[in-house]
Formats: C-alpha cells, structure tokens, sequence
C-alpha cells in the first residue's frame, strides 16, 4: 500500500458524512485503531477503548438513537440558513443507520491509578488524551482512504448503548465516529487564516 504524507493527510481530512455501502475490511479497521493508540496519555496510562462495530444490525439501532437525538434537537426539516457544516450533519443524522461501520472512541475509568470499582466516573476527566487518540485515529484513516466524523450527539442516551454493547460501567462513550469509503472526495477544510489565530510574542502580533 502507497502511503500518503502526513501533511496531505492531515490538509485533506474532512469530516464525512457520505458513505459507500462496502464494508471495511477488518485490516482497515485494526490499523486505525493500533495507530489510535500511538497516541500520547497522562502519565502513560493509555485510559482508552475503541470499539468498534461492525454487526449491520447494531450500527442500525445505534444510527436510529443517533438519528433520532440529532434531528429531535435540531428539528427534522432544515432550518432555514442552516450552515453546510450542519447540513452536512443533518444528512449524517438521516444515513447514520446505513454506515459501514462504527468505532465509540471511550474512556477507560478502570485506568486510572487508584481507580476503586464501583467509582462514580468524572466524565471528561480523560479528554485531553482521549481528543489526541481520535485525531490519529482519523488521519490514519484518512491515509487508507476512509473517512470518518467526529460526532457526540449518542452521549444523550449513552447508556442505552453501553447495554446493548455490554459495556462496563466504568468505561465513558466519547466520541461516535461513522467509518467507511466515502462518496465525494476529501479535500481542502474551509479554516479560519492561521494569522487569525495564532500570535508570536505578544497577543495579536506576528512579528
Ligand atoms: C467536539 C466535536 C463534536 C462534534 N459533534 C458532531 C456531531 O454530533 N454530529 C456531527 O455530524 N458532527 C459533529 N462534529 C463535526 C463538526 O461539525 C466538524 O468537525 C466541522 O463541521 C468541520 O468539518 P470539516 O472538517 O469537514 O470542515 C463534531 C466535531 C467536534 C470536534
């Protein structure tokens, strides 16, 4: 396999939400998932999980409570000057039932030093290491052609989806991401300019 350079991979990243119905091949899968894991974590301690599904009939019940919570919250019509970045999630929220695959990027509590079962979990307590795990697992993805996107909207009815996939108490669904081929193409991300966020020396200076 050809590999792609990081900064084409990290330029052409967009966050997807138009997918092929082929499967992803199980390789794909552990590939992104081992790069996840390349990720850097508080003191080592590596607090996460990723699931991935795979069963046609989980990703359709999962997609159908995702659906559901998005367009219950945003109104199942468009609003009217509804901005692409969420007609581009309203669309997710209609196909989020079909998509060929799903990983639930998750805190792991239970590693946490000192965690005691039964803890009462800190939820977010483990973003800052969880955020850089998904960001590789996107662009390794984004390397082998798949697309994904970053989506949290499930959180609502988490535990509907922790029974159903038997998940332990101690592990925080954080992050939804739809994984497959897309229909469409990568490409540029419409950003602010970089002078616009970003200082040298003094706020608001470049020199
Ligand atoms: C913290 C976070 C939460 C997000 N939640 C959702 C979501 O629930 N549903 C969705 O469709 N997209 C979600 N997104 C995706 C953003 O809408 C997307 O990153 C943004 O529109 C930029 O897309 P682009 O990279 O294609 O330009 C989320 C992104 C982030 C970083």
């Amino acid at each position: 396999m050809q590999e792609m350079g990081l900064f084409e991979a990290m330029y052409t990243q967009r966050q997807i939400t138009r997918f092929k119905p082929d499967p992803v091949p199980r390789e794909a899968i552990d590939k992104v998932i081992e790069a996840a894991t390349k990720a850097p974590s508080g003191g080592n301690n590596q607090p996460w999980h990723f699931f991935a599904i795979t069963d046609k009939e989980l990703i359709s019940k999962i997609g159908a409570i995702y659906g559901e919570l998005w367009l219950g919250a945003r109104g199942a019509q468009p609003q009217p000057g509804e901005s692409s970045a969420y007609q581009a999630a309203r669309y997710l929220a209609n196909h989020m039932h079909e998509v060929p695959a799903m990983v639930l990027i998750c805190a792991d509590h239970s590693q946490a030093p000192g965690y005691t079962p039964g803890e009462p979990m800190e939820r977010g307590r483990y973003g800052s290491s969880i955020w850089l795990a998904a960001q590789n697992l996107f662009l390794a993805a984004r390397a082998l052609g798949l697309g994904t996107r970053l989506t949290t909207t499930h959180i609502r009815r988490e535990q509907e989806i922790k029974d159903m996939l038997g998940m332990p108490e101690y592990v925080e669904t954080m992050a939804l991401t739809p994984l497959g081929y897309l229909r469409g193409r990568f490409g540029p991300t419409d950003r602010r300019p970089v002078s616009e966020v970003s200082s040298y020396n003094r706020w608001g200076s470049q020199g």
